[in-house]
């Protein structure tokens, strides 16, 4: 299943199973979260006008004319991964966190990793449902929280495309290709990339 996933950025016409987009989500519920702070939340979005909106503040005119389909309002359901960072401070003060009530020495911004956790939860959940999904970091996508009525303490961190798979235009990041196993995974000690081991 985890070979299998890969970014979608196209989708037939075909609507999601609502109980399968419930189960889709609830995997993403489910993601591990630091000190258990669940600050992950999500915004499931179906109807066509709000995934229109949605599409035009992605531009998903510049992918249509870069190549690709009008993946993002074409996708019949739309997830929206947002993350407290405020539920990691509180958490962080609690007795069992901290002894003395103040705030810890962040080591590194769990809140982000956390919402990394969800939102690969909900991509591997959408291919077990036979569906494919795809991904688009919202940084540049001002009004995002506004329109979705999204409260000041969750930041989205970007839209799931959810749907039925259809013929897509590949990415052209992955003309990359993929790093070889030895410069990625080591074994019982770092080895120098390109080496042997
Ligand atoms: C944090 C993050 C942000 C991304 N943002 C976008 C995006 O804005 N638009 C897009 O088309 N793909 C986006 N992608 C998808 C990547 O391009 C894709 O994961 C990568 O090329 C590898 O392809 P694969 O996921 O199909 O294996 C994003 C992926 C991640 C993890």
């Amino acid at each position: 299943m985890i070979a299998r996933r890969r970014m979608v950025r196209n989708y037939t016409g075909e609507p999601v199973e609502p109980a399968a987009l419930d189960r889709i989500v609830d995997a993403g519920r489910r993601a591990p979260s630091a000190g258990f702070s669940q600050g992950q939340a999500f915004v499931v979005v179906t109807s066509r006008n709000d995934r229109e909106a949605i599409a035009a503040l992605a531009d998903e005119a510049s992918y249509v004319e870069a190549g690709f389909d009008p993946w993002i309002s074409r996708a019949p359901a739309h997830v929206v991964v947002c993350i407290s960072e405020a539920a990691y401070r509180r958490r962080y003060r609690e007795p069992d966190k901290s002894p003395d009530g103040r705030e810890v020495e962040w080591p590194v911004p769990y809140w982000w990793i956390d919402a990394g956790a969800a939102l690969q939860n909900i991509l591997l959940a959408a291919v077990d449902e036979g569906l494919a999904a795809g991904f688009l970091g919202c940084h540049a996508m001002s009004g995002l929280a506004e329109l979705l009525g999204i409260p000041e303490e969750y930041s989205p961190i970007g839209v799931v495309t959810i749907g039925h798979p259809a013929p897509d235009r590949r990415s052209g990041s992955l003309d990359r290709g993929r790093r070889p196993v030895r410069d990625v995974i080591h074994r019982d000690r770092w080895s120098p990339a390109g080496g042997s081991g």
